[in-house]
């Protein structure tokens, strides 16, 4: 009885808290005069002043706050800086209504955490909650309310440059990477002073780009769309994120910006989300050279009709919206909704009842580059390293070898290590990996640095002496791959391949018969074939941020053993692209014995040179006794898979064990697997653990032949293993 209650009292308390809020949010929104709601609806950015690191509104822009013409701005934060122009948003405006303050908190603020190509690659996905509430913490102690973060778009085109912001080509470890995030960086309570609100996006398909050309026109079925490309935003909506924001793209000949269906019927009436939409940097404007908006006021009017509630930086609301509403081209219904929507998340927060909670400097000294951040970024780093090739147990590296030579143009580079969207940190704090193995060993041995070459032209003049330090040592590390500027937005490559001489450099240092390992930094796959041949152990690591020289050496030297899986297929050539695991068979599925008039190329085999979900270990793990708790369940049941798994080497050690699943006849095509489930656990050398999975009703819908989301009665095959390729298999079928 007294449970009862309780569970009354609970339900009515927070029914009156959110009463409350939409009751403050009329309160305010009665007070205000158009031009004030407007502002709302306005974002703009901070300019950064030469030679600092404090970005502070524009020239112009105080006087617009101070008329309550801006409701937010990017770009601008530090505690004082923040304090200061909020003081103007409290003190001089009309109706002392908080500004909002976002930022593009991609992996870190101060402290940098690996890219979030990295962290997918994890597969751990309470250390990526944990890494994103670090950065929550840290970013929120320098008035920074508002991440622009997660970025979920599906990249199944390694060419594009921005698949570095997200998780992969996989829409489940994407959607569950998202999630994770939305948690980490929103907590459980947002009014709190160190949870900050997340945005999903880019709203969507944006991932898509024709040739892999940022911003180019996207072009996909319906079913594409809502089975690959829209569920990590579905999954971070039910993880409970505060705002969207739309992409650049168009799809179908509709730019996000402009698209009714995706940001109201799907987005509103079908997932009743209630936050606000914010447009991409001047997407709103962009609408014109898109081709459907004449002008700004134009462009304006698509813009807000079509669902948009905020106009990042295109100065399209600010100019044009009032005279829209006089000239009765859009609704004050409209404009109230969407200004209700900018209210409310700022109640949500806080900022109306504590303004400056996020603006105390004490608590931004103490937290920015705390100890504590440190060793977030150091364990994210060591887990998002991918272990590609290990021949003969080539690592662990004994820690007693004498003398070793780290090569490479991104051996000893302070800012590479950061990657792309590295928002504050500080090249001088990154670790290089140069530097973290001259941590871990101490005098105890002689590590000599040569660069070998830069990352781009054609000069060899480095090589002779990197291949003398080579043969003067026991080992070699090689540290190669992309720089940050290569990936990241608007830095799209037409080629895999490693930049600069640096192939010719590896094929030199093998030359000299020492044993090398290929440290990668990249923000995308790579064609490595080269390496992948030659050298016999190669570690994938990405940008691993701040601590990645001594993360790389833990693992180079045994003291962590990696646990990495893939997010993305590597392809051998770039014509392979788009290669993702999840293909479908076709009607002339590929036969590499007879490929010809079977799905192939003439000069080329189909198959990745490395698959999705692929990483090894220092130890390995086998799996046996697979089974399912029936053959035959009901469209509305449940089925179980167990599997045992046992760490069949010397060392303890970390295995992902991954669920796919294959509906073998359908009323429309399925992909030949699809990743519904996976469980990273942890092994003592020579244990056994048995693993399960519930495969629910929900894992096995699909859009049907009607664009109906349902499971459809037939066959059905499970596979559970260590990557995408290497599997145990199981059927069972679902009737009516
Ligand atoms: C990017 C967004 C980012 C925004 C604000 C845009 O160019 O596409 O991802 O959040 O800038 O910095």
């Amino acid at each position: 009885m007294k449970k009862y209650l309780l569970f009354f009292l609970i339900c009515t308390i927070s029914f009156a808290q959110k009463k409350t809020i939409e009751q403050r949010v009329d309160s305010v929104l009665t007070l205000m005069t158009l031009d004030e709601k407007v502002g709302q609806l306005v974002q703009f950015t901070g300019g950064f002043d030469t030679g600092t690191q404090t970005s502070k509104p524009r020239e112009g822009h105080i006087e617009l706050i101070r008329l309550g013409k801006i409701g937010s701005m990017l770009n601008v934060f530090g505690a004082e800086q923040t304090g200061k122009i909020q003081k103007i948003a409290l003190e001089e405006t009309r109706l002392k209504i908080p500004l909002l303050f976002g930022l593009d908190v991609i992996h870190g603020f101060r402290t940098t955490f690996p890219v979030p190509l990295a962290e997918a690659s994890s597969w751990d996905l309470e250390l990526v909650e944990r890494s994103a509430r670090m950065q929550a913490i840290e970013s929120s102690s320098s008035g920074i309310h508002w991440t622009f973060t997660p970025m979920v778009d599906i990249a199944r085109d390694p060419r594009w440059g921005r698949i570095v912001e997200g998780s992969g080509e996989d829409t489940y470890l994407g959607s569950m990477m998202g999630a994770a995030r939305v948690k980490g960086y929103q907590g459980n309570d947002l009014s709190l002073s160190n949870t900050i609100a997340a945005c999903v996006k880019h709203f969507a398909g944006y991932g898509a780009a024709e040739g892999g050309r940022d911003y180019n026109t996207v072009d996909l079925s319906e079913r594409t769309f809502r089975e690959i490309y829209l569920p990590p935003f579905k999954k971070a909506l039910e993880a409970g994120v505060a705002t969207f924001m739309v992409s650049f793209n168009e799809i179908g000949g509709v730019p996000a910006s402009a698209n009714k269906w995706l940001l109201k019927n799907i987005l509103r009436e079908e997932w009743k989300f209630k936050g606000p939409v914010v447009s991409d940097w001047n997407s709103i404007g962009e609408l014109i050279p898109h081709g459907v908006a004449k002008d700004l006021k134009h462009a304006a009017e698509i813009g807000i009709n079509a669902g948009v509630d905020i106009d990042m930086e295109a100065n399209a609301y600010n100019t044009q919206l009032a005279e829209l509403v006089r000239d009765k081209k859009v609704s004050m219904a409209v404009i109230n909704e969407s200004v209700r929507r900018v209210l409310r998340l700022k109640f949500q927060l806080g900022l109306f009842d504590d303004p400056y909670k996020y603006c105390d400097a004490g608590r931004e000294k103490s937290t920015i580059r705390s100890g504590e951040m440190i060793k977030s970024s150091l364990e994210s780093a060591r887990n998002s390293i991918v272990l590609l090739k290990n021949k003969n147990n080539l690592l662990p590296l004994n820690k007693n070898l004498k003398k070793i030579a780290v090569i490479g143009p991104l051996a000893n580079s302070k800012l590479d290590p950061l990657g792309p969207w590295y928002q504050q940190g500080w090249p001088s704090e990154v670790i290089t990996v140069f530097e973290g193995i001259k941590n871990k060993l101490g005098e105890t041995a002689e590590v000599v640095y040569e660069q070998g070459c830069i990352l781009s032209g054609d000069s060899k003049s480095g090589f002779s002496a990197a291949v003398s330090a080579a043969m003067n040592a026991d080992v070699v590390i090689l540290c190669i791959g992309e720089s940050l500027e290569m990936s990241g937005e608007a830095h799209s490559r037409a080629s895999l391949d490693l930049p600069g001489p640096q192939n010719a450099l590896a094929e030199e240092i093998y030359k000299t018969g020492k044993p090398v390992v290929a440290v990668l930094m990249n923000g995308r796959p790579l064609t490595i074939n080269y390496l992948a041949e030659n050298i016999p152990a190669i570690l994938e690591t990405w940008f691993l941020g701040n601590e990645a020289g001594n993360a790389i050496a833990d693992v180079l030297f045994g003291d962590h053993n990696p646990s990495g899986k893939l997010p993305v297929t590597f392809p051998r050539s770039i014509g392979q692209v788009p290669l993702h695991y999840n293909y479908k068979n076709t009607g002339r599925p590929y036969n590499p014995e007879k490929p010809m008039y079977t799905t192939s190329y003439m000069d080329f085999p189909n198959a990745p040179l490395y698959p999705f979900g692929f990483g090894l270990s220092y130890t390995t793990f086998e799996y046996s006794d697979l089974k399912l708790s029936g053959k035959k369940i009901g469209k509305n049941e449940s089925i179980t898979v167990s599997i045992n798994v046992k760490n069949t080497g010397a060392r303890d050690g970390e295995e992902v064990v991954q669920l796919y699943i294959r509906d073998l006849v359908g009323s429309v095509t399925r992909p030949v697997k699809e990743l519904k489930d996976f469980s990273k656990i942890y092994l003592k050398a020579g244990e056994t653990k048995p693993v399960k999975f519930i495969i629910t009703p929900d894992k096995l819908k699909f859009y049907d032949i009607n664009m109906k989301y349902t499971v459809e009665p037939g066959d059905f095959k499970v596979f559970v293993g260590t990557n995408s390729v290497d599997l145990k298999e199981a059927d069972f079928s679902v009737i009516d």
